[in-house]
């Protein structure tokens, strides 16, 4: 039986600059789809998935990230007074097990690499998960869930991959693939943003990883990577072909980009018109929306 994954580090150091004036005071991972921050679907989908410690990387500016994971006494107060019973509900979500979250800063944006590496000690020598709260992943079971199934199977490090166009590869990080066994594929190399037309295979990585704790030792010795930054795909790609090889996961769901301002629209739209409550006066405005575009033409 393969060691359990109970921690994950969250990396929300980022200074979200495709986001500003807004990021200016507020944490990207603050803004909201529909009524719950970004911060809030990624614990969910880590709560899901048996994940019992989470590790918040953090920078200058995030405060507003460790107050909403607080109790709120007094608006909890004023709610049962008025009876609201399904927003004490929602807001119970919010709150964590006294220890169970922690706060490490990464005091310069060196990269995701360095981010995660700034989580060390906490981690120790267990495996670990990290999730990228601005890939929020629309899945009938969450997308780590359907990680953490399959690395019982694999173990090593497991990345989440999905298909993108050719002309998009070169945003991300892309799997060489060793062998393809339909979910799973074996990886014998990793590139981080290839030129266009070089990448590998159109398998790109997202934002949910399983990772053992040797990628944080291969980060102790990287300095840093394309763009100048320590990449965390350089220390993942370290340990291909050792007892701990790489494994891309095809998982299943819908992925939005909601670091990208197009993505997070998207998201918004796709989120509320799953909402029983918004959907069809939603879906109403945006038929009028349509019609309105045509004959504009
Ligand atoms: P991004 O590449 O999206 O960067 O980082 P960003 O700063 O958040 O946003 P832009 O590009 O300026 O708009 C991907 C993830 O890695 C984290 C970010 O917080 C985000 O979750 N990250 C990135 C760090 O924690 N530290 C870093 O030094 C860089």
């Amino acid at each position: 039986m393969r060691r359990k994954v109970t921690k994950a580090i969250f990396p929300v150091a980022g200074m979200g600059t495709r986001f500003l004036p807004a990021t200016k005071s507020v944490p990207k991972e603050i803004m909201t789809l529909v009524d719950r921050p970004l911060v809030q679907y990624a614990i969910d989908e880590a709560r899901a998935a048996g994940i019992k410690e989470f590790i918040f990387v953090t920078s200058r500016g995030k405060g507003a990230l460790e107050d909403y994971f607080d109790h709120a006494p007094f608006l909890e107060q004023e709610l049962r007074k008025k009876g609201k019973v399904e927003l004490l509900e929602a807001l119970k979500a919010t709150n964590m097990e006294s220890g169970a979250i922690a706060y490490i800063r990464q005091h310069r944006a060196l990269g995701l690499g360095h981010a995660v590496w700034c989580a060390r000690r906490l981690i120790a020598n267990e495996p670990f998960a990290v999730i990228l709260p601005d890939d929020v992943i629309a899945a009938e079971k969450p997308c780590l869930q359907q990680m953490v199934e399959a690395y019982q199977e694999t173990g090593g490090n497991m990345v989440a991959a999905m298909e993108v166009p050719p002309e998009k590869a070169s945003s991300y990080g892309v799997l060489d693939v060793a062998e393809d066994m339909g979910s799973v594929v074996s990886v014998k190399g990793m590139v981080e943003k290839p030129a266009i037309n070089e990448a590998p295979s159109n398998l790109a990585v997202i934002g949910r990883y399983i990772l053992s704790p040797s990628v944080l030792q291969n980060l102790n010795k990287i300095k840093s990577g394309a763009g100048g930054e320590v990449q965390l795909t350089d220390a993942i790609a370290q340990d291909i072909g050792t007892d701990n090889t790489v494994y891309g996961y095809r998982f299943r769901g819908q992925r939005f980009d909601c670091g990208s301002k197009a993505g997070f629209l998207q998201a918004t739209v796709a989120f509320a018109l799953a909402r029983d409550d918004l959907r069809e006066d939603l879906l109403r405005y945006l038929q009028e929306m349509v019609q309105v575009d045509k004959a504009a033409e």
